[in-house]
C-alpha cells in the first residue's frame, strides 16, 4: 500500500505550521499593536470559523518578547480554571487548589515577567455563562496593581454579540481596537492547501485538480474555514492510501466529503469531553429513530444507558443533563423543552461520524 502521509501529525488540530500564507499583514499588525508604546492594549480579533485568528494571534505574540498566557474558553469553560491555568502558566510548581479567584489574580499581578494574555473563544464563554466579570477583570489588572507587568490582552472571538452582555464600564474597558479577519477565498484556499499539503503528504500526493476541487468544495460549501480543507486534505489521504492510489483522486475526496458534518470539525469534536460524545450520540440516535425529528429527554436518556454501557461509562442521570447544557451553548443541539430535543447537524452523518470517533480512540 503506497503511503502518502509522509507526516500527518502536520495535518493535526493542535499543530502550528511555520508559515500562515495571506496571513502575513494581519500578522504584523497585531503584533504591532501590542508592542506600541502604548501598554496594557486590549485588542479585538474578529473572524468567522476558520479564518486563521488563533493561529494568526499565536504567530503574532511568538514573535514578540513577551511571555504569551494563552486561554481557550470552550476548554477552559471557568473563571476559576482559567485564573488558574493563567498561574501556571506563569509561576512554577503546583498552584494551590484552595485560592479563590480573587487572590489567583492578586498573585498573577504581582509576578514579574512581561506578559500577553490571549483569551480564545470568548464570545462563546460569554454567551454560555452570562459572566462578565472575566471580561472585567482582565481589563482591569492595574486597579490592583499598579505596577503589573501586562503589556496587553487580545480578546477572540467569532460572534460579535457577546459584547452586548457587558455593561457600559465593562465596554468602556475592554475598548474599540479591533483586527477583523475576513473568511478564506477559493484561491487563498488553494495556496493554503498546497502549502500545508506539501508539508505532510509525499511529493506527488496532491495534484493540482484534486487540490482546486478540495478548495473549491470549501469555499462553497464550508464557508472557506481552513480546519475543513485540513480534516479533507488529511482522511481523503487515509482513505486513498486504503485503496491503494498512489495519489489523492477525486473520488477519495468525494466520499470524504459527503461524510463530513457542517459545523464540526474533528477539531470542535476533539474539544468535547468522551460524556459529551456520548450524550450528543444520544440525542442523534433518539432523534433518528423518531418520525418527527425531534426527541424527549427519556428516549435520549435512554439511549444514553446504552451507549454508555457499550463505551465503559457510567450512566449518571446528572452529567447526562450538564453535558447536553454544554452541547447547546455550543449550539449543536436544540432543546425546546423536555419532549423536544434535537440536534442541529444532519443526523446520519452526525452518527457515523461520532461513531467512528468513539470506537477508535
Ligand atoms: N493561512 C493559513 N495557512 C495555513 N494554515 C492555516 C491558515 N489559516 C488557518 N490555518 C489552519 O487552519 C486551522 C484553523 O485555523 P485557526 O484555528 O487559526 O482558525 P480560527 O479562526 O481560530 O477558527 P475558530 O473560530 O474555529 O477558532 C488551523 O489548524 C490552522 O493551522
Ligand atoms: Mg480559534
Amino acid at each position: 500500500m503506497p503511503k502518502l502521509l509522509a507526516q500527518p501529525k502536520k495535518l493535526s488540530s493542535n499543530y502550528i505550521p511555520d508559515k500562515l500564507p495571506h496571513r502575513e499583514k494581519i500578522i504584523e499588525s497585531i503584533k504591532r499593536l501590542m508592542i506600541g508604546d502604548a501598554y496594557y492594549v486590549k485588542l479585538q480579533v474578529q473572524g468567522p470559523a476558520g479564518s486563521g485568528k488563533t493561529s494568526s494571534v499565536i504567530h503574532a505574540t511568538r514573535r514578540l518578547p513577551v511571555k504569551t498566557i494563552y486561554l481557550n474558553m470552550k476548554i477552559l469553560r471557568s473563571q476559576y480554571t482559567a485564573y488558574m491555568s493563567m498561574l501556571e502558566q506563569t509561576i512554577e510548581g503546583n498552584v494551590s487548589r484552595s485560592l479563590s479567584p480573587g487572590e489567583m489574580l492578586r498573585l498573577f499581578v504581582k509576578t514579574p515577567q512581561e506578559k500577553i494574555i490571549v483569551v480564545d473563544e470568548v464570545d462563546y464563554y460569554l454567551l454560555s455563562t452570562n459572566d462578565t466579570t472575566l471580561v472585567y477583570d482582565l481589563t482591569r489588572l492595574v486597579e490592583l496593581e499598579a505596577e503589573c507587568k501586562i503589556r496587553g490582552v487580545i480578546f477572540i472571538y467569532r460572534n460579535p454579540e457577546w459584547r452586548k452582555k457587558l455593561d457600559s464600564a465593562e465596554k468602556s474597558s475592554l475598548g474599540a481596537l479591533l483586527v477583523k479577519l475576513e473568511r478564506y477565498t477559493q484561491e487563498q484556499l488553494v495556496d493554503i492547501i498546497k502549502y500545508r499539503g506539501e508539508e505532510a503528504l509525499k511529493p506527488g500526493a496532491l495534484p493540482d485538480y484534486t487540490m482546486q476541487y478540495i478548495a473549491q468544495v470549501v469555499d462553497r460549501e464550508f464557508n472557506g474555514d481552513a480546519r475543513y480543507a485540513l480534516d479533507i486534505l488529511y482522511f481523503s489521504a487515509v482513505l486513498a492510501e486504503n485503496r491503494g492510489h498512489d495519489r489523492i483522486e477525486l473520488d477519495d475526496v468525494r466520499e470524504i466529503v459527503s461524510q463530513l458534518v457542517p459545523q464540526m470539525t474533528s477539531e470542535d469534536l476533539a474539544a468535547l469531553q468522551k460524556i459529551e460524545k456520548i450524550a450528543l450520540l444520544s440525542v442523534a440516535y433518539a432523534v433518528q429513530r423518531n418520525e418527527g425529528g425531534f426527541a424527549s429527554f427519556t428516549e435520549v436518556y435512554n439511549s444514553y444507558k446504552e451507549l454508555a454501557e457499550r463505551f465503559n461509562v457510567r450512566p449518571n442521570i446528572r452529567s447526562l443533563e450538564n453535558a447536553l447544557q454544554v452541547l447547546v451553548d455550543l449550539g449543536y443541539i436544540i432543546d425546546k423543552g423536555p419532549k423536544k430535543i434535537t440536534v442541529d447537524v444532519p443526523v446520519e452523518k452526525l452518527i457515523r461520524f461520532l461513531e467512528k470517533q468513539l470506537t477508535s480512540h
